[in-house]
């Protein structure tokens, strides 16, 4: 099977993320498509579509909403799972349905927020006071490693799975 990973991100939580999934794929093919550094891939000539980013000020980034919709058709017929990268876990569910649409979320086989992480050492002064402020964090990592787990064991299941678990 052949796998795409299509993901942004910006301080490098996303990053380390997808690397766990591809890792948790090892019998297939496994491609990464940061959508921040390189280009979109062709729907068509993949099995699996994962797609997925941080949230910022409420948002996933452009780009990830840019390819949902420009390959919305196209995304409907292959195997899909979507997830975000969030710190405020209570407003999680909320996230998600903003960050894509509708159909995708129906349509999709597993649905996950893997939590955060943020090494305020990265930030900028701005960057640092928003963390700081709304979180009432001063960074680390949160990322919910079992739940990446569970993500790919729900992808490689019979049955779908349309809610952000926890
Ligand atoms: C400036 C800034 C704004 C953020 N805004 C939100 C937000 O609105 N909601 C949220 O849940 N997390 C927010 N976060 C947390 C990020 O989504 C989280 O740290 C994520 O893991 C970053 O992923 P990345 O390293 O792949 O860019 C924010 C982080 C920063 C630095």
């Amino acid at each position: 099977m052949q796998v795409a990973i299509v993901y942004c991100s910006k301080h490098g939580a996303t990053e380390k993320v997808v690397k766990l999934i591809g890792e948790k794929h090892n019998d297939n093919e496994v491609y990464f498509f940061n959508l921040l550094k390189g280009s979109a891939p062709e729907v068509k000539e993949f099995d699996r579509i994962i797609i997925g980013g941080p949230i910022y000020f409420g948002m996933i980034q452009n780009p990830i909403k840019d390819f949902c919709k420009q390959n919305a058709r196209a995304l409907l017929r292959k195997e899909l799972g979507l997830f975000i990268c969030c710190m405020l876990a209570e407003q999680q569910n909320e996230l998600f349905e903003n960050a894509f649409p509708e159909k995708l979320r129906l349509h999709s086989k597993a649905n996950a927020c893997f939590g955060w992480e943020l090494n305020v050492g990265n930030l900028n002064f701005f960057e640092k006071l928003i963390v700081q402020k709304v979180a009432n964090s001063h960074g680390g990592s949160h990322i919910d490693i079992p739940e990446i787990e569970r993500f790919v064991n729900r992808m490689n299941s019979i049955s779908n799975n349309h809610t952000v678990a926890h």
